[in-house]
């Protein structure tokens, strides 16, 4: 059995499916979780899904993810727009990285048109909901199976 793919979320993620609907969509996160369960294991991985609103949480999942997993897909949220530690902590995991945005944010206000994390992302899928983890994961688990 392949090492999971570790799915993360950043701050108020945790709130999907109430949080702005117009933008984030209805989709809860316990049913992004569930479709990310099911694209992995039609590949043959499983996933380590978590959330968290604080940063240095998310970084010691970095961590954990750089010797217990096999690829990282990581919806940073508002810490992307922010924090070079998540960069940093990527770039020591040495492992395949797939950024993904529920919501387009190229096509929202200016700050958030950078990313920290798109420096180390091998790609980045944005703007299309819950589809966009879906589509990540399946990225994730070719980027897994080539390494
Ligand atoms: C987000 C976009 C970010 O700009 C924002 O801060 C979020 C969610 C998204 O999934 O669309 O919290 O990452």
């Amino acid at each position: 059995m392949p090492k999971p793919i570790y799915v993360l979320s950043g701050p108020n993620l945790n709130l999907l499916g109430t949080r702005e609907p117009h933008i984030y969509g209805t989709t809860t996160l316990d049913e992004v979780k569930a479709l990310c369960e099911a694209r992995a294991a039609a590949a043959g991985f499983t996933v380590v899904f978590r959330q968290s609103n604080h940063e240095g949480e998310l970084i010691d999942w970095i961590q954990e993810a750089r010797t217990q997993g096999s690829a990282i897909v990581l919806n940073p949220a508002g810490y992307g727009h922010t924090s070079i530690a998540l960069l940093d902590a990527l770039q020591a995991a040495e492992l395949p990285v797939v950024e993904c945005h529920l919501s387009n944010p190229a096509a929202r206000e200016t700050f958030r048109r950078h990313s920290y994390v798109s420096q180390v992302a091998k790609g980045v899928v944005m703007g299309l909901g819950a589809a966009s983890y879906e589509l990540a994961v399946e990225a994730a688990t070719r980027l897994a199976a080539k390494a």
